[in-house]
């Protein structure tokens, strides 16, 4: 059966001054695969992105955004005609208080930026949106790596998560191989290192059995 994908993917910027910003170590490699690999398979697919240099896969409807308060919004208007969504995004927790009109020069020796908790567009999914659909959710870690997925699974209502240990070099964030594990609530599934386009398949295919 044909499913409607809401994918969420790529980092997000948040503006310090008119010419900074803050951002998160993410190409959106990931994610562009899961929404070229849910396309491909014939599935309608929302690929909601903060900026990335990649190639928008064909045929999905792309919505691009640049800080994580236009992927939230982005989400709660979309999500709701999905049936399942996956947020591959890495969210900036925090942006500057205040975003100054001009741009910050360079008078102290020490610069002071106040920054306030950005949405949970995840956590807000089940609890906010009143999601019914199924719910996918990454997590990079650096340490205790399915101990923290687990916790996350429960706390934002996830149907699987899939885990990735973030401080080894030779998979994740920029490359184009990963190996993750899927996080159910009763069992843990280590999936083989693969290419993202593969591992995008194997994901989806777990998604479409829940
Ligand atoms: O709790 P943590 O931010 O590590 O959770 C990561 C998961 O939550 C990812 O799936 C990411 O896309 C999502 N997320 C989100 N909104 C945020 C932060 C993370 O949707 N503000």
């Amino acid at each position: 059966m044909k499913k409607h994908f809401l994918i969420t993917a790529g980092p997000t910027h948040e503006p310090l001054d008119p010419v900074r910003y803050l951002t998160n170590r993410s190409s959106g490699k990931m994610g562009y695969a899961l929404a070229g690999a849910a396309a491909h398979e014939g599935h309608r697919v929302t690929l909601i992105s903060g900026p990335c240099e990649l190639d928008v896969p064909t045929g999905v409807d792309f919505i691009p955004v640049e800080t994580a308060a236009e992927m939230y919004e982005a989400v709660k208007r979309y999500i709701g005609k999905s049936d399942i969504a996956i947020f591959a995004a890495a969210v900036a927790d925090y942006r500057p208080a205040h975003v100054p009109d001009q741009k910050i020069k360079k008078t102290g020796d020490t610069l002071t930026i106040e920054f306030i908790k950005n949405p949970d567009i995840l956590g807000s999914a089940r609890e906010v949106f009143g999601y019914q659909g199924t719910l996918i959710g990454f997590a990079a870690e650096t340490e205790n790596v399915e101990k923290n997925a687990r916790v996350k699974l429960q706390k934002k209502g996830c149907d699987f998560v899939v885990a990735n240990d973030v401080s080894r070099k030779d998979i994740g964030f920029d490359s184009s191989e990963n190996e993750v594990a899927l996080i159910f609530a009763e069992h843990t599934e280590p999936l083989p290192k693969a290419d993202k386009y593969q591992l995008s398949l194997d994901i989806i295919e777990r998604a479409l059995a829940i």
